[in-house]
C-alpha cells in the first residue's frame, strides 16, 4: 500500500526504524499549517478511517505529530473518531480514570523501568490497539520505547531454536502475587480488589458468563488466598508465540517471559513446570531491547500502537510527565 493520502503529509522523526520496509514509527502530520487544529484532524480522520486502519496494521505504530491536541478531551474525540470498541484494562498498573474514554498511563513512580509487554497480554482478550497522548512530555527519559514483536521470535529462532519450539510445545505458566489494597509506591500496586472489581474472595473467583466479567476463572487463572491478604494468581497454559489474522502470518512473542521470570513477586516456567533457562531469558531481555524503538514525546503527540504486533515499555523519567492512554477493541 503506497502513502497517498491528501490529508496528511508523511514526516520523520529521530529514533525511526526501517523495519521490514515500514517506517516505524511512521509520522503523519498536517498538510498545510492551517490544517493542525483539531476540526481537520477529526474530519482527516473520519474520512480515512478504512486507510488509517491499514495503516496501523502495516506500519505496526503511527504518530499523529504537530497536531493542536490539548488535552483528554481532544485526545477522547480523537479515539472516538476511530469508532473502535472500548475495552476495560485489567491488569497490576495502577491507572486514574480521566475523561470519558481516556486514563492515566501507569502512575507507577517515574523513576521505575516499565517493562516490554503486549498490553493485557495474559488476558483472554487483550486491545487490539492501544492509543497513548502526551499532555506533558517529559524534560529527560520517559520515552515509550516500542518493540517488533515478531523480530523477537525471528531472532530467539535463529539463537535458540530447540529452546522456542519446547517451550511453545509445552506451553507456558506463570504466577503472580498481588498486594491487597492499593499502593501506588508500587508499579504492581493494583491491589486485587481493583483488578477484579470485587473486594469479595468469592466473587473475585467467580466465572460470570456476561461479557462485562473480568474475574478470575474468566480470565483463566487460578487464586490461591495468602496470610497477608494478598494473592497469588497462577495462570497457564499459555502460548508462547502467537500469529495474528492479518499480520504477515508473522509469529508474535505474544508472552511476558522476560518481564515475569524470577521474579520477587512473579514467576514464568514451562507449563510442565520445567525451567525456563537464565541464559535463554537473559539473551531474550538483550535481543528486545536491541530491538526497540523510541522517540522522544513532543507536546500533542498521539502515539497509534497495533498491540498485537508491538511489545511496549516505559523509560525511567524525569518529572514531570503526563501520557494519557485509551484501549480499543
Ligand atoms: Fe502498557
Amino acid at each position: 500500500m503506497e502513502f497517498s493520502c491528501k490529508d496528511f503529509k508523511v514526516g520523520k522523526c529521530q529514533g525511526q526504524k526501517l523495519v521490514d520496509g515500514e517506517s516505524m514509527p511512521l509520522v503523519l502530520q498536517p498538510p498545510k499549517a492551517d490544517k493542525a487544529d483539531m476540526e481537520s484532524l477529526l474530519l482527516a480522520l473520519k474520512t480515512n478511517k478504512d486507510w488509517f486502519e491499514q495503516l496501523i496494521i502495516k506500519n505496526s505504530a503511527v504518530l499523529l505529530r504537530g497536531f493542536d491536541v490539548k488535552n483528554a478531551q481532544d485526545f477522547n474525540d480523537i479515539v472516538e473518531a476511530f469508532g473502535w470498541d472500548d475495552i476495560r484494562y485489567v491488569g497490576p498498573a495502577p491507572r486514574t480514570h480521566v475523561h470519558k474514554r481516556v486514563w492515566t498511563a501507569n502512575e507507577g513512580p517515574l523513576s521505575e523501568f516499565i517493562y516490554y509487554h503486549h498490553e493485557m497480554v495474559l488476558i483472554k482478550e487483550s486491545p487490539k490497539t492501544l492509543l497513548l497522548f502526551c499532555e506533558v512530555p517529559p524534560p529527560e527519559g520517559g520515552e515509550t520505547p516500542f518493540v517488533p514483536s515478531f523480530r523477537v521470535t525471528e531472532r530467539m529462532l535463529e539463537e535458540f531454536p530447540e529452546a522456542v519450539e519446547e517451550m511453545e510445545a509445552k506451553g507456558l505458566q506463570y504466577s503472580f502475587t498481588a498486594l491487597s489494597k492499593n499502593d501506588t509506591s508500587s508499579m504492581r500496586g493494583r491491589g486485587w480488589e481493583d483488578t477484579f472489581g470485587t473486594s469479595d474472595r468469592k466473587e473475585a473467583e467467580r466465572s460470570q458468563k456476561c461479557k462485562k466479567c473480568y474475574r478470575a476463572e474468566a480470565l483463566g487463572m487460578d487464586l490461591e488466598w495468602l496470610p497477608n491478604g494478598g494473592v497469588k494468581a497462577v495462570l497457564g497454559p499459555r502460548s508462547l508465540t502467537r500469529v495474528f489474522d492479518r499480520r504477515k502470518g508473522r509469529r508474535m512473542w505474544f508472552n511476558t517471559v522476560v518481564g515475569m521470570h524470577g521474579k520477587e513477586i512473579s514467576s514464568a516456567s514451562m507449563a510442565d513446570g520445567t525451567e525456563i533457562p537464565e541464559n535463554v531469558v537473559k539473551r531474550c531481555g538483550e535481543i528486545i531491547e536491541e530491538e526497540s524503538i523510541q522517540f522522544k514525546w513532543e507536546k500533542g503527540d498521539v502515539a497509534i500502537f497495533d498491540n498485537m504486533a508491538l511489545l511496549h515499555g516505559r523509560r525511567p523519567s524525569k518529572p514531570p510527565r503526563r501520557v494519557l492512554v485509551a484501549t480499543c477493541k
